[in-house]
């Protein structure tokens, strides 16, 4: 039995993004909104959206293919997929078993974690536990979402946030020092009701009900979200998860060269990076193009940042998420490749 403390280290990125484009001027005409307040409270100006014929796992299976093709590895190679959703092709089976296959994983265990949009830091602390004690060698770690299937399209409170896309990373050893440094969970259960999408195992829960029958009854097949609530404790709990990990790193605020948070919204980004002294250039932001897109956005962002050239290697990397649980959590990554 493996009993190592290996480093291990985020080796490379992929995404995949839905062509369909779907801008603030179009939200519009679908909503009583505008550009304006979108942009101003948000951030956001377009976010994508999977069409009719693509399940979650199309896009899963795209980014991990990027993911693996930029490691130079093979489907044969992979040992585990884990993929962070709250929006699975199905209840079962896992999002993470569709891709194994897709994908010809043939050697790979398989399963998903749902954390809301902190799913992929949960998912890669999940995942790098099995590198570091020499269980398995490469883990593909994946979030992606279809939220545009879990939206009410005529509640402007939600339906102006969200956006689809998958972002995948694979996890191997890397050289002594490097990789994930330090990594923090949480959660808060109390909060489960501020942002929620019931599912059949909801007492009274009905799968064909309309929008009016689940107002009525308080049960939902599309997310519902108490948003300034949440927005406080996202400006919170960003703050004080960041500065926490970076201090269970061994690390300052000065030593952070680039930080990565979840993209929900531009002034709780802004709010983290105050906590954390960072001024706005060590700050990565894609949230205008994309909007929330959960457990998506952290590896997404990672990808796009690396493509920009803002990673080095040596970087300290922050990355830190919160989201439906609630849930929260972040990680320290000393880029290694
Ligand atoms: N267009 C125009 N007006 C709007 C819109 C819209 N799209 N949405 C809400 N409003 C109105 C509200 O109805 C309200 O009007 P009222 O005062 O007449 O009642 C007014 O704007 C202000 O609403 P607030 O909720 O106070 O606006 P706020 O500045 O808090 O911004 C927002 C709302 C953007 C939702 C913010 O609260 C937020 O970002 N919350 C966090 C959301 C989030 O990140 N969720 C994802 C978590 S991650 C996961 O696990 C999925």
């Amino acid at each position: 039995m493996p009993t190592g403390n290996l480093p291990v280290g985020i080796v490379s990125t992929g995404i995949s993004l839905p062509e369909k484009i779907l801008t603030n001027n179009e939200l519009e005409k679908m909503v009583d909104t505008s550009d304006e307040w979108i942009r101003t409270r948000t951030g956001i100006a377009e976010r994508r959206m999977i069409d009719e014929t693509m399940a979650t796992s199309d896009l899963a299976v795209r980014a991990g293919e990027m993911a693996l093709a930029n490691a130079g590895l093979t489907p044969g190679d992979v040992d585990l997929i884990i993929v962070a959703t709250v929006t699975p092709d199905m209840y079962f089976p896992s999002t993470a078993c569709l891709v194994q296959e897709k994908i010809g994983a043939s050697k790979a265990a398989a399963f998903d974690i749902s954390a809301g949009c902190t799913g992929f830091i949960y998912a890669l602390a999940v995942g790098s536990q099995f590198v570091k004690t020499g269980m398995y060698e490469t883990v593909l770690v994946i979030g992606a979402e279809a939220l545009s299937r879990v939206i009410d399209w005529s509640d402007r409170n939600t339906c102006v946030l969200f956006g689809d896309a998958a972002g995948a990373v694979v996890l191997r050893p890397v050289e002594q020092g490097a990789g994930i440094l330090a990594v923090e969970l949480g959660s808060d259960g109390s909060g489960a009701d501020l942002l929620k999408l019931n599912a059949v195992g909801s007492p009274g829960y009905r799968l064909s009900g309309s929008a009016e029958e689940n107002d009525r009854t308080g049960i939902a097949d599309y997310l519902q979200m108490a948003g300034s609530e949440v927005f406080k404790f996202a400006v919170r709990i960003m703050g004080e998860c960041a500065a926490g990990v970076v201090s269970r790193a061994g690390l300052t605020d000065r030593d952070i060269n680039i930080f990565i948070p979840h993209q929900a919204n531009i002034r709780i980004i802004r709010a983290a990076a105050k906590r954390l002294k960072l001024p706005d250039e060590k700050v990565y932001v894609n949230v205008a193009k994309y909007g929330n897109t959960s457990s998506a956005s952290i590896p997404v962002a990672l990808h796009e940042a690396l493509l920009e050239g803002k990673i080095n290697k040596g970087d300290n990397i922050v990355l830190v998420g919160f989201g439906a649980g609630l849930t929260w959590g972040a990680a320290v990554v000393k880029w290694a490749v």
